[in-house]
């Protein structure tokens, strides 16, 4: 057991994040200062012993906090099986389970059809495919603020941070970023009250982006995230540069 440590990140720390820095790509962006050791639900130790509650929650993908004891257990009899085979390839009966319990809950009335991938981003190119085959169409209508992941085609969609695009070159054509709704920073500098009232994002890309740029019948889809995790405030407003 390891003493807790007056300096945050403490030696042990310290010295996991100089050799971090050491050896990991410096395209890394600069993250908080804690190393972690090991959680228990919402509780989290760094290998320093320091003890913290956890908000993060892997930035929202550890809903059932850390080592769940169920979780731990189907992990480790999975483990004890087999640890791949690749779905793309054969078939095996744990990914058809899977399956078929997210169908059942897909919030949608059709009949749901599952895609499963590793990741955030592997998830949005997908999605973004799908969507241009099936309609035909080229066009997606992404939002300021938003972030998809940092593959060229999620990045195209993302537009978070200049630096998470710069010098990276020409992105994916056929996206068309628009404002996002968000009374409470509300990107055109309204009060709360006047955004709930009357949405100004909302009529951008009727008023706007239909009227100017894009023929509606080219959009493929729209993307975007119910709560931006990277959103702009009002002093960042790209097309408001009088309000900022
Ligand atoms: C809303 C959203 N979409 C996509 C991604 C990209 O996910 P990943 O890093 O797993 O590729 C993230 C990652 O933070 C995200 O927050």
């Amino acid at each position: 057991m390891v003493s807790e440590t007056s300096v945050r990140p403490g030696p042990r720390g310290q010295a996991i994040i100089a050799r971090d820095e050491a050896i990991m790509s410096s395209s890394m962006q600069p993250r908080y200062p804690f190393v972690m050791e090991r959680g228990l639900g919402a509780r989290v130790w760094d290998v320093d012993g320091n003890e913290y509650i956890d908000f993060a929650a892997g930035i929202a993908v550890t809903a059932t906090g850390h080592s769940h004891p169920k979780v731990v257990a189907a992990i480790t009899e999975q483990a004890s099986k087999f640890l791949h085979i690749a779905g793309t390839d054969y078939y095996y009966d744990i990914q058809v389970r899977l399956a078929e319990k997210l169908a059942a809950i897909a919030p949608f009335n059709d009949e749901a059809r599952v895609f499963l991938c590793n990741s955030g981003a592997e998830s949005v190119e997908g999605a973004v495919k799908l969507a241009r085959w099936y309609t035909g169409r080229q066009n997606v209508i992404a939002f300021y603020g938003a972030f998809h992941g940092r593959t060229m085609g999620a990045l195209s969609l993302t537009a978070s941070k200049v630096v998470q695009r710069q010098g990276f070159g020409a992105m994916v054509p056929g996206v068309h970023h628009v404002p996002f709704n968000n009374p409470y920073r509300c990107m055109h500098g309204r009060e709360e009250s006047a955004c709930r009232a009357h949405c100004i994002c909302a009529d951008f890309i009727e008023d706007v982006l239909f009227k100017r740029t894009v023929a509606p019948d080219s959009v493929a889809a729209i993307i975007l995230e119910p709560i931006q995790g990277g959103r702009l405030r009002r002093a960042g407003c790209p097309l408001c540069p009088a309000i900022a």
